[in-house]
């Protein structure tokens, strides 16, 4: 990542975080995705009275980066303010893996920790694409 990117990365992440909407659990979540181009697009939780409909913060950055017309990821940023660094949900997993299965992930907590891993370490023997096609 360039210098200074890192930085702006997990800024927007926290940026996000703090419009997350998240009446219901009182976790707040915002993540920022860094696009090939250098963009960066950003997504926080959205949660709803019925509760399944909510979203997370990864999923609602991806919908955004993707109808702003990116599809390659190289780092994504989480922000919460939870205790320790989380890594996102086993349904963004996927979701991210769609689009990015080399992607770099780090998570960062508002009272400055910080942890980080590969999608491929969090996702292993992922179904992609490719999966559809065997014969
Ligand atoms: N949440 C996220 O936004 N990302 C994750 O990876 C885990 C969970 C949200 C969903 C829900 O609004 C709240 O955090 C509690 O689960």
């Amino acid at each position: 990542m360039k210098s200074g990117t890192d930085e702006r990365l997990r800024e927007a992440a926290a940026d996000a975080m703090a419009r997350a909407y998240a009446p219901y659990s009182d976790f707040r979540v915002g993540a920022a995705l860094l696009c090939d181009d250098g963009s960066i697009i950003a997504g926080c939780n959205v949660e709803n009275s019925s509760f399944p409909s909510g979203s997370c913060a990864e999923r609602g950055a991806l919908a955004a980066a993707v109808v702003a017309g990116h599809r390659t990821f190289t780092h994504l940023a989480i922000v919460t303010d939870a205790e320790e660094p989380t890594s996102p949900c086993g349904m963004c997993r996927q979701a991210l893996v769609e689009f990015s299965p080399n992607l770099q992930i780090t998570s960062y907590t508002t009272s400055g920790a910080e942890a980080g891993w590969s999608l491929a370490d969090l996702l292993p023997h992922p179904f992609t694409p490719q999966s559809l096609h065997h014969t």
